[in-house]
């Protein structure tokens, strides 16, 4: 039974896992209204959000599985990537408690939870395997031979999917974090109506950018001058983080219905298409694609209507986000070995699952 602590954005969660399947319990503490008034997530309030988190939200993962740190056998920590002083808090507290009760420390790569996180639902799966991470802070393409190795085949260059959704949600006046809103906003919409054009790209053809579709949307946004259309959802994001679908397509016309449709057609397209291709070239049995961007509903159903060879699994949409139960279940192979942690395990920022 391992305790895992998650903090490397802006959620403070603890979990306990049995066997790396069975979930006794899931606490995560959302920091989304700290952040929602600045677009984004501001770093120095976020650690101090995980100080004021950390203990109620580990106490309360406890009692909600019945357990008592002396009926642990292990505390997985998420050791980066990710917000430097928001790492700290998780690691700190993991390590006290340890330090405490004299259980061992597993320090585990915040990506590897993603891909775990489907391992728990989906069980064990043929390999090799294909994962799509895909968050706010992440975009990589994986392939995995078997459990545990991982062989990097593609990433961002510039911006993650995640972040893309959010940038050009907060560029029409959405509030943060947009992903979730303009995915329920694009099935109003033409997907076909916008055409955005692939950048081109030298070397690995497998890598994703999204920047350039953030700088397109800006100037539709420019030649259109749509900026008292703008200026009404910015007013409703700062009245009401948490506006309802119909109050958000009051103040949608259907040009920008048709603009946030054709930028998820898009991204999905960019997303699946690479992911595909990569599965195909290794002979894949099994595709995974987890983190943030997993949670939307267009690409779930873009990759049902794939009709691949192979699998395609997700986490439900709750174990997709950044949640600690999939940090608990990363540590069970790694405590299965004895791999442990000392107390000198150090935070890191940027922290590659492969190369
Ligand atoms: O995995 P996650 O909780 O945190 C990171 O590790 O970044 O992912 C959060 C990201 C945000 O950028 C959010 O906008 C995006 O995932 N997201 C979505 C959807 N739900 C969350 N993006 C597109 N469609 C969604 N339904
Ligand atoms: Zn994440």
């Amino acid at each position: 039974m391992i305790l895992g602590i998650e903090s490397s954005c802006d959620e403070t969660a603890a979990a306990v896992v049995e066997d790396g399947r069975a979930i006794r319990s899931s606490v995560v503490a959302s920091q989304l209204d700290v952040h929602a008034r600045y677009g984004g997530v501001v770093p120095e309030l976020a650690s101090r959000e995980h100080l004021r988190a950390i203990v109620p939200v580990v106490r309360e993962s406890l009692d909600r599985a019945g357990t008592q740190l002396s009926d642990l056998d292990a505390i997985a920590v998420t050791q980066g990537p990710g917000l430097i002083g928001s790492l700290l808090v998780g690691i700190t507290y993991g390590k006290a408690l340890c330090f405490a009760s004299g259980k061992p420390l597993i320090a585990v790569n915040h990506l590897e939870g993603h891909i775990h996180a489907v391992a728990m639902e989906a069980g064990d799966f043929d390999y090799p395997a294909v994962a799509l991470i895909a968050s706010g802070g992440h975009t990589h393409l994986f392939v995995m031979p078997e459990p545990e190795r991982y062989e990097l085949a593609g990433k961002t260059r510039d911006d993650a999917a995640g972040e893309a959704y959010d940038k050009v949600a907060k560029l029409l006046g959405f509030s943060y974090p947009g992903g979730p809103i303009l995915d329920r906003i694009a099935p109003f919409g033409n997907p076909n109506a916008v055409q955005f054009t692939s950048p081109k790209m030298k070397g690995n053809p497998m890598d994703f950018s999204f920047s350039g579709m953030k700088t397109a949307v800006l100037r539709w946004v420019e030649a259109r001058d749509m900026h008292a259309e703008i200026e009404t959802r910015k007013k409703l994001a700062a009245a009401n983080p948490h506006a309802s679908l119909d109050q958000w397509l009051e103040l949608t016309p259907h040009p920008t219905r048709d603009l946030i449709a054709s930028f998820q057609a898009t991204v999905i397209d960019e997303l699946l298409r690479r992911t595909i291709a990569v599965a195909e070239n290794c002979d894949a049995r099994t595709v995974i694609i987890s983190g943030g961007v997993a949670c939307n509903a267009g690409l779930r159903q873009a990759a049902r209507n794939a009709r691949t060879a192979f699998p395609i699994h997700f986490p439900t949409p709750s174990l997709s986000t950044d949640n600690a139960a999939m940090i608990a279940a990363a540590a069970f192979p790694k405590w299965k070995r004895s791999e442990f942690a000392d107390f000198t395990l150090p935070a890191k920022a940027s922290m590659p699952l492969a190369t």
